[in-house]
């Protein structure tokens, strides 16, 4: 895999129109894209299937239910067409196993990735939990690793020591990577595309930097070039 084809473009726009816009432009860069729930509760599938005319397509829709649910929607979802999807490590082995079996029925070339702690989440006390975020990150990844799914979400700082935790084909999908000049905006832990491709991310997922530019196609190109 180049280092180009390792970045996922999060489309995080207000319309399905100006996403379908940003993927035609981009897609030159990079042609990989994130779909979320945002719009993903807009335009769905069919929303899914005209990106899927601009290149990969990861849905990032952290699905979380009991088990039998969640496998079916996997299936569901894999059927799309879409080379990645996640649901939540916190879901329990059972559900991720299930989800699994049913990923491989489904057949086709979509890998699954467990969310284990939102980076949204500073403390787990409301739960009961007294361990820190990066104690129950590091608990889910093994439950999730255990489970056999492909791959985690993981922040920039956990990169390397879960990399050596799990070595490759284990996926490690990143977000929260800025350049030196970017607005980290609300995302906590940050890291150039470069260090954390070197600290071992498959995938990185680069959403503002891109499509919040006044240029997104010559921010991309930027990046790239970054990377190569
Ligand atoms: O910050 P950026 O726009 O590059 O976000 C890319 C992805 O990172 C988002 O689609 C979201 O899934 C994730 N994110 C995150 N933590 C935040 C903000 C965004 O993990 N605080």
């Amino acid at each position: 895999m180049t280092p180009r084809e390792k970045i996922i473009v999060a489309l995080d726009l207000d319309t399905t129109e100006k996403a379908q816009s940003v993927a035609a432009s981009v897609a030159s860069v990079f042609p990989f894209f994130k779909i979320g729930m945002k719009l993903f509760t807009k335009g769905g599938p069919d929303f899914v299937a005209d990106i899927l005319k601009h290149g990969k397509v990861f849905l990032d829709l952290k699905f979380h239910d009991i088990p039998t649910i969640v496998a079916e929607a996997v299936s569901n979802a894999a059927q799309i067409g879409i080379s990645l999807l996640t649901v939540h490590a916190s879901g329990g082995s059972e559900m991720l196993k299930l989800c699994m079996e049913k990923l491989s029925v489904a057949g086709g070339k979509c890998r699954l990735v467990a969310v284990t702690v939102l980076t949204s989440m500073d403390s787990l006390a409301e739960f009961g939990i007294e361990r820190s975020p990066s104690e129950q990150v590091r608990l889910l990844a093994d439950l999730a690793h255990r489970a056999g799914v492909h791959g985690i979400v993981c922040s920039p700082q956990e990169l390397s020591s879960l990399r050596s935790r799990y070595p490759a084909p284990f996926l490690l999908v990143t977000p929260g990577i800025r350049g030196a000049s970017d607005d980290a905006g609300d995302q906590k832990r940050t890291a150039s595309a470069s260090a954390a491709l070197a600290a071992g991310a498959d995938y990185l997922v680069i959403g503002r930097p891109i499509i919040a530019a006044p240029d997104p196609v010559e921010a991309a190109e930027r990046i790239a070039r970054e990377i190569s």
